[in-house]
């Protein structure tokens, strides 16, 4: 057979050339594939005398050998010299001090609400959530607040887009948990005893305002439920979450549409050198509003007022967390930065619970 030792030099000489798997995989499909040149010539062994097919099928054989360990070579080489460009590029240095990750801590925020989650549920109240992008009716209409309710101004509401030819009214970032009130009883019924603490929305910002904040909705509805247990569990509240053994809460008549009789409620507390302290001196702190739930809202919610009845009330978490921990500025609480976090921010394995301890 004649030619075999060019086409050898050939497959050899691409091989050498051959910059990388796929070239060497075009060089290996030319000579040896089922298409390829010496595949081509094997298939011509068939014609041949039975003595000059044997010498020709040795040497073809030979040849192919050859160029399929060229390739398997070059095929190593590749692959080393990939390795060790890697190597040179990835390079480390050992010796260089390590880079810590920045550290967290858990946000007062997430603290105060697991403290105050251990202590409603030791009294009994589950947690109950509700979305943040709110219906209009959720959010205003179950809670007595019709649409030309003046209230509706107050709230400085966000609301989301609809299209223009949508005669519907927009959907709102909450502006308060009370709307998880609606859902929660026509999720459960009654009786009920149920939190809801989360984010809520309004157009603001200052010192003590911010455009995102958190509440903690109550909620206790059964057949007997009077103003009387809203205090009581109000002063409960506040003895444990304050960690001091007596508070003092005084219920000051208001107005809420969704609650009759409605309060808000301080807490007296004392302003020494700067140091706020629960329980004692001649000052009051606005920490919530309550009242009685309206025949309306119950109604509204698919409960039966002339069956059952009791009361809600909604307290700023941001709000109290400043408080217990002594945090001046509302705006640092959303600022992100670390150094705040590690100053006012808790340790992720200290969960807070009753027996254990809430904050220590
Ligand atoms: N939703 C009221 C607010 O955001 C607070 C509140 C809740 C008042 C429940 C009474 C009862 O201001």
């Amino acid at each position: 057979m004649d030619g075999l030792d060019a086409l050898k030099a050939k497959y050899l000489a691409a091989l050498g050339n051959a910059q990388g798997e796929a070239a060497l995989e075009e060089v290996r499909l030319s000579a040896l594939g089922k298409k390829g040149e010496i595949s081509a010539l094997m298939s011509t062994l068939g014609k041949m005398e039975p003595e000059a097919r044997k010498a020709a099928g040795a040497m073809l054989n030979v040849v192919k050998d050859e160029i399929d360990s060229a390739l398997r070579a070059k095929k190593a080489a590749l692959a080393d010299a990939a390795l060790d460009e890697r190597l040179r590029s990835e390079w480390l240095d050992v010796t260089l001090p390590g880079r810590p990750r920045p550290r967290g801590t858990i946000h007062p925020v997430s603290q105060v609400m697991e403290e105050l989650t251990a202590i409603f549920a030791d009294m009994g109240f589950a947690v109950a959530e509700g979305p943040q992008v709110e219906s209009d009716w959720y959010n205003f209409d179950a809670l007595n607040i019709p649409p030309e309710h003046p209230a509706r101004q107050e709230h400085d509401t966000f609301f989301m887009a609809r299209a223009s030819d949508d005669p519907r009214p927009p959907h709102v970032l909450r502006t308060h948990t009370s709307p998880v009130q609606i859902r929660a009883m026509m999720e459960q019924g009654a009786p009920i005893r149920v939190i809801a603490p989360g984010r809520v929305y309004r157009m603001d910002m200052d010192q003590t305002h911010a455009p995102m904040f958190h509440q903690v909705e109550g909620l206790a509805i059964d057949r007997d439920i009077s103003m009387a247990n809203l205090k009581w569990t109000l002063e409960e509240f506040c003895r444990a979450f304050f960690e001091v053994p007596s508070v003092e809460l005084r219920f000051r008549a208001s107005h809420f549409p969704f609650t009759e009789p409605s309060a808000e409620v301080d807490i007296r507390c004392s302003w020494k050198d700067g140091q706020l302290k629960i329980g004692e001196g001649d000052s009051w702190l606005e920490i919530l509003g309550s009242g009685m739930v309206h025949p309306k809202v119950l109604a509204s919610a698919g409960v039966d007022p002339t069956q059952w009845q009791g009361f809600a009330f909604g307290m700023g978490i941001d709000r109290i967390a400043m408080l217990k921990y002594g945090i001046p500025d509302l705006r640092a609480f959303f600022d992100s930065d670390l150094r705040w976090l590690r100053h006012y921010g808790f340790s992720a394995l200290d969960m807070p619970n009753l027996p254990g301890g809430l904050s220590s």
